[in-house]
């Protein structure tokens, strides 16, 4: 994606991760990878075809219990059972990490988890069809996809697992698996915030709290497609990322108040919650929206400024993902990806990602068989 200034994001991200972490690498080179998502999947079409090297023992990351990083066990496990009617197995090549890792590992949203230890974490991943079920024809095999998983499924932090359908998209071409890892559930999660819930329209002002950050960085280039004015907030160490995004005016939340320097915006998106949600509903305009990812707005202080506000739960969907992949072949828009890890480092990850200060994106790689 080449910025203002003729700085390219990809040279930017490359160098700043190499910078970063010795043991971390960010593969940036896109693949030559053609997703058909085709309906001739020949013999397949009808019956789940598996490869012949399938193997029954495949390795993945499990959470034995609730806590620390150390819960998470790189071990053997059973691959997941052949497809049924509307899903794909897939061998997993990137997953990508999501402050929702962290949290539900330390047992913060145990729902999600239930009973059923040992249970793989991961929403986001990119890989390859391997096997598809009996009634699937927009997937074939070999097809190289990406996908958020539904939030009470998870299993991503896999060699393989079950994605459906609706949760999968052709893989952007442009991006490397590493990459396309990378977009699913954030870059989701700006879509339904600006577009399906705001309806963000060219020449309107969105706030976007966090915007170095997954969510944040998607948000911003997306807004910019649109054609909206983005202000966007990051410290001190960020403001260089958020205008190299495209934010027209980059402030550092620490030494300025936001409120002082924007105002009557048409949208906020909320990424922090508390004390900055509060104060960013004193500078929507009246008619406008704030859309919170972290809590619901206060009905009172919305009712007394006339404006809507909501809290979005972030949904798997599939031509929302093909939408995001068109705008990333287009080069509208390109995942920040700061830091790779191996499936086996899931616990490095785990800890960089609960700081709260990612910058764009973390990633699991996850290597080929017989690399281990
Ligand atoms: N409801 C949903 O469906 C949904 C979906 C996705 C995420 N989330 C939640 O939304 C939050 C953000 O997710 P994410 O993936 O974008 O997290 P992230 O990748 O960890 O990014 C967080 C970003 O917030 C910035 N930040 C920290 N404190 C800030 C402050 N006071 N003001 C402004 N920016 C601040 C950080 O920038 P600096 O490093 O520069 O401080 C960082 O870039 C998380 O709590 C996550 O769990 C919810």
């Amino acid at each position: 994606m080449r910025m203002r200034g003729g700085f390219s994001l990809t040279v930017f991200f490359a160098l700043a991760c190499a910078c970063a972490r010795p043991t971390a690498s960010v593969d940036q080179t896109p693949t030559t990878e053609v997703s058909q998502a085709s309906a001739e999947g020949g013999a397949e079409q009808g019956v789940a075809a598996e490869l012949d090297q399938t193997p029954s023992i495949i390795k993945a990351m499990r959470l034995h219990g609730f806590g620390e990083p150390d819960v998470l066990v790189y071990e053997d496990a059973p691959l997941p059972p052949a497809p049924g009617p509307g899903e794909l197995r897939v061998r997993v090549h990137a997953v990508g990490i999501n402050p929702l890792d962290h949290k539900v590992r330390a047992g913060m949203v145990p729902r999600l988890v239930a009973d059923r230890f040992p249970f793989i974490l991961g929403w986001d991943l990119s890989g390859t069809v391997e096997s598809v079920g009996p009634d699937v024809s927009a997937f074939a095999v070999g097809d190289p996809i990406f996908a958020m998983l539904a939030l009470h499924r998870a299993g991503a932090y896999a060699e393989y697992t079950i994605v459906h359908v609706d949760e999968a998209a052709p893989k952007p071409a442009s991006l490397s698996h590493e990459q396309a890892a990378a977009v699913p559930l954030a870059g989701l999660t700006a879509w339904q915030a600006l577009v399906d819930t705001a309806a963000l329209t060219a020449g309107q002002t969105v706030l976007i709290h966090g915007g170095s950050g997954g969510v944040g960085s998607f948000a911003i280039q997306i807004a910019k497609a649109r054609g909206a004015r983005v202000i966007a907030t990051a410290s001190a160490a960020n403001q260089d990322l958020l205008r190299e995004l495209g934010a027209d005016l980059a402030i550092d939340y620490r030494a300025t108040k936001f409120e002082d320097v924007a105002g009557a915006v048409d949208v906020v998106l909320d990424t922090v919650g508390g004390n900055t949600q509060a104060r960013s509903i004193g500078i929507v305009k009246a008619g406008g929206i704030i859309v919170s990812i972290v809590a619901p707005p206060d009905p009172e202080a919305l009712a007394a400024r006339g404006i809507r506000g909501t809290r979005l739960i972030v949904h798997p969907d599939a031509a929302a993902l093909v939408q995001l992949g068109a705008l990333i072949d287009a080069k509208k828009l390109t995942p920040v990806v700061s830091q790779v890890f191996a499936l086996a480092e899931a616990a490095l990850a785990h800890t960089a990602v609960a700081s709260g200060h990612t910058r764009g994106k973390i990633v699991l790689r996850v290597e080929p068989r017989g690399a281990h």
